[in-house]
């Protein structure tokens, strides 16, 4: 049966059956999952922006669910060969193999970065995208995230991370790291804004 598609506050169809996916996880895990629908096209574009394809290395995701994020990368440049995408729900992980057979998809817990990666990732990464619910986690599992995120980051690469909340996901006063804002983006439910943080 073709995919349905359903719009909703963005121009472009939305696959129902993402979805229908999304909500059934949210139902089971709502503290992982985080959302009750995938993000639309303007922030999963607003994220890959952020992230330059010409820059040698590997490209991480967290997170991915059902792959907006992901396709918005690869429709960005970014060849779908150099995607690592650590997912936490099997389902979403089956999905991501069909649908990007060429990236490597792993099934673990994003917040054991360094031991989820330790055997894939064998040059520093160019860019990390995340898409987990960060403020689910204390602040210190949240900073430790980043920080080994940072650690597997080429010099300068982003950390790119989406929240719907009105605070940065990551305190302000964090040493040694930048932070950089977009503007609200209101084109998505719930409206969202990219934080991107770099080594500073
Ligand atoms: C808010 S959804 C975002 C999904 C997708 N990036 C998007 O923008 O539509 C959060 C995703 O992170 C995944 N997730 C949550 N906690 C995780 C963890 N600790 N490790 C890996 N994935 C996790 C969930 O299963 C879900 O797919």
């Amino acid at each position: 049966m073709p995919t349905q598609s359903l719009r909703l506050v963005d121009k472009k169809p939305l696959r129902f059956d993402d979805e229908v996916r999304f909500i059934r996880s949210w139902f089971e895990r709502p503290l992982s999952t985080g959302a009750v629908a995938p993000s639309g096209r303007v922030l999963a574009r607003t994220m890959a922006r952020y992230v330059e394809p010409e820059v040698p290395g590997p490209v991480v995701e967290l997170g991915p669910g059902t792959g907006p994020v992901t396709e918005a990368l690869v429709a960005h440049g970014v060849d779908p060969a150099r995607l690592v995408l650590v997912e936490f729900n099997p389902v979403f992980c089956q999905l991501l193999r069909g649908r990007f057979p060429a990236a490597t998809v792993i099934q673990a817990d994003a917040y054991g970065l360094r031991r989820a990666l330790a055997s894939v990732l064998r040059k520093p990464a160019a860019a990390v995208v995340s898409g987990l619910p960060m403020f689910t986690k204390p602040v210190r599992t949240r900073v430790r995230l980043l920080r080994d995120a940072l650690a597997l980051l080429l010099p300068g690469a982003p950390f790119v991370q989406f929240t719907y909340a009105v605070v940065p996901p990551i305190p302000n006063a964090f040493a040694g790291v930048q932070a950089e804002a977009s503007e609200r983006i209101w084109m998505n439910l719930p409206p969202a804004r990219v934080w991107v943080y770099r080594k500073g």
